[in-house]
């Protein structure tokens, strides 16, 4: 399977939503989503899908609004109407606040977990942070969420400390997570080695059949 990411639209809220229940205890509402989706200059969302075949090319639009990842491999990224026909498997979404961008949800489909999707997403929604000028990224994960904490620690996010009995459901703390600021040179060149093996996955990917169930 092919699987590539493009931003999110209202009409992908339900099949969003049907990922968010089987990933999280606690849920946003459409109309939450709605809300976000309809602030660009500070909310980005975006989604990644599959397609048994490559996806169509997007059209040309200007390098600056492209971002770096899709600017270097733009297979992996649609932006078509016909792209809707392929389903959902992953979204994410970065909020600014200032010059930080807050990851603020991220989730794979459990059938897609482990195939780089997630790294996908999380490659899209650095793209997304830096088009909204952010400097540094920034993040809350449940403290036992090890799987997410080994995701953001490989893209440089380092804990900071936590917020006790952040998350209402079961008093869990958070753990907060911090980039180095995302333009240096070093980091610019971390996402680049991370971007290429992960491409080279992704290309692996592509040969291998759906999951039987999502
Ligand atoms: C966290 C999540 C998005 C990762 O997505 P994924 O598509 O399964 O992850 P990937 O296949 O892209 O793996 C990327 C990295 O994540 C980490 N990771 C993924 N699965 C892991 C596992 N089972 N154990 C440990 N680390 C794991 C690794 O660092 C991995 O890199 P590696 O393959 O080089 O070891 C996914 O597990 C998920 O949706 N979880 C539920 C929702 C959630 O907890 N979201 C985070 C909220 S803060």
């Amino acid at each position: 399977m092919y699987y590539f990411v493009e931003r999110m639209t209202e009409d992908d809220i339900e099949q969003v939503q049907m990922i968010e229940r089987a990933s999280f205890s606690t849920l946003w509402s459409a109309n939450t989503y709605r809300h976000e989706l309809r602030s660009p200059a500070t909310s980005r969302y975006i989604v990644a899908r599959a397609s048994p075949t490559p996806p169509p090319p997007r059209p040309e639009r200007p390098a600056l609004r492209r971002g770096l990842l899709a600017s270097l491999i733009p297979m992996f990224f649609g932006q078509q109407a016909s792209t809707r026909d392929f389903p959902i498997v992953g979204y994410g979404g970065v909020w600014l606040s200032v010059d930080e961008g807050h990851i603020t949800t991220i989730a794979v489909a459990p059938a897609y977990r482990g195939r780089g999707i997630g790294e996908l997403l999380l490659n899209g929604l650095i793209d997304q942070a830096l088009d909204l000028h952010a400097d540094v990224l920034t993040l809350e994960v449940r403290v036992s969420n090890i799987v997410a904490q080994q995701l953001y620690l490989k893209y440089g996010f380092r804990p900071a400390g936590t917020r006790p009995r952040y998350y209402t459901d079961n008093g869990e703390d958070a753990l907060i997570m911090w980039t180095d600021p995302i333009r240096s040179p070093a980091y610019q060149e971390k996402l680049r080695q991370l971007r290429e093996r992960l491409f080279a996955r992704l290309r692996e990917e592509a040969d291998e059949p759906a999951p039987l169930h999502n």
